[in-house]
């Protein structure tokens, strides 16, 4: 049998192996990771087929909050206009956000339940803000058991933002700028992370919102994240994200988070609601 030339022998050790062996590593690296978003998403998609979420709970308190007279009104928020007309809850938040000319503002879901609260209860905002977001692993606040409640009366309902007011326009264009804007120490926008599809962080998927998937996203909130161990809206999101972005922590129903949701909200349009849903 003819001898391989050591100096071949040695390539294929010294350099040819190692190299195959990395090739095959990098390989089974981007196998691994397409599995593990799949896992994690089909352990996801079997939470939410089996029915039943946390939030549940969270829905039944909003719904006895949304009719206990409480306040220095001693009033109930059964004749809050959530924009159909008072005291419709039905569909709302299909529609939100949306321009109120009592307020002259384009409001998202709590923007207007902190309204609400003020106007029919006498609740002062810094007051019916001030614990907006639940601990982690904590109970969910008044605020968010309402807007969960709110919420999950347009679920099976298809999202239909109004872009006819121009200042919902206006909330819209720069929600798609916000989006798109580069800034702090890692010059990060939300585009950096969600821009592309099957990426992820960890275990995270990062899903792609600049497509017709968007929509799968933003139609699948209030959510039950499980690493947070409490039900969840779009607006503590917005607060988590910006978190992940580096940049510093939003206001509560700031302009910044409600024209980023009326962005994403407006792409998502004619997709069916389907909340509480589980998240990672
Ligand atoms: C550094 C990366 C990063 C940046 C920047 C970022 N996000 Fe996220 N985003 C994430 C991660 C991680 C998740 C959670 C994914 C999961 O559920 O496991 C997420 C989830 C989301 C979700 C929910 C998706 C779903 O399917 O439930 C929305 C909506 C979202 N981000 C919007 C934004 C917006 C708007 C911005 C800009 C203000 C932004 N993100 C900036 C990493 C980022």
């Amino acid at each position: 049998m003819k001898q391989r030339p050591a100096s071949k022998t040695a390539a294929l050790l010294g350099f040819g192996l190692p190299a195959l062996m990395l090739l095959g590593a990098g390989t089974l690296q981007a196998q691994a990771a397409d599995s593990i978003t799949e896992q994690g998403n089909a352990y996801l998609q079997l939470m939410n087929e089996m029915g039943g979420n946390p939030a549940d709970f969270n829905i039944d308190d909003g719904r006895k909050l949304w009719s206990e007279k409480r306040g220095p009104k001693h009033a109930s928020l059964q004749e809050c206009d959530l924009g159909l007309g008072p005291g419709v809850v039905k569909g709302a938040y299909a529609q939100l956000p949306r321009y109120f000319p009592d307020t002259g503002k384009v409001q998202d879901l709590e923007s207007r339940l902190v309204t609400c609260m003020q106007t029919l209860q006498g609740i002062p905002p810094k007051q019916a803000e001030k614990a907006h977001f639940a601990k982690e692993g904590g109970n969910a606040t008044l605020l968010e058991n309402l807007a969960l409640y709110v919420a999950h009366e347009s679920d099976g309902m298809k999202i239909a933002i109004p872009q006819s007011d121009p200042q919902e326009k206006l909330a819209y264009e720069n929600g798609k700028k916000l989006f798109f804007y580069r800034a702090g120490p890692y010059s990060f926008s939300c585009a950096a992370c969600h821009s592309e599809t099957g990426k992820r962080i960890k275990i995270s998927a990062l899903p792609n919102l600049t497509n017709q998937l968007a929509a799968q996203s933003y139609a699948t909130w209030p959510a039950y994240p499980n690493s947070q161990g409490v039900a969840r809206t779009l607006e503590w999101r917005m607060f988590a994200c910006e978190r992940q972005q580096r940049w510093p922590a939003p206001k509560f129903t700031s302009n910044a988070v409600i024209d980023l949701i009326e962005y994403m909200g407006v792409n998502s349009n004619g997709a069916t609601l389907h909340t509480p849903t589980f998240k990672r």
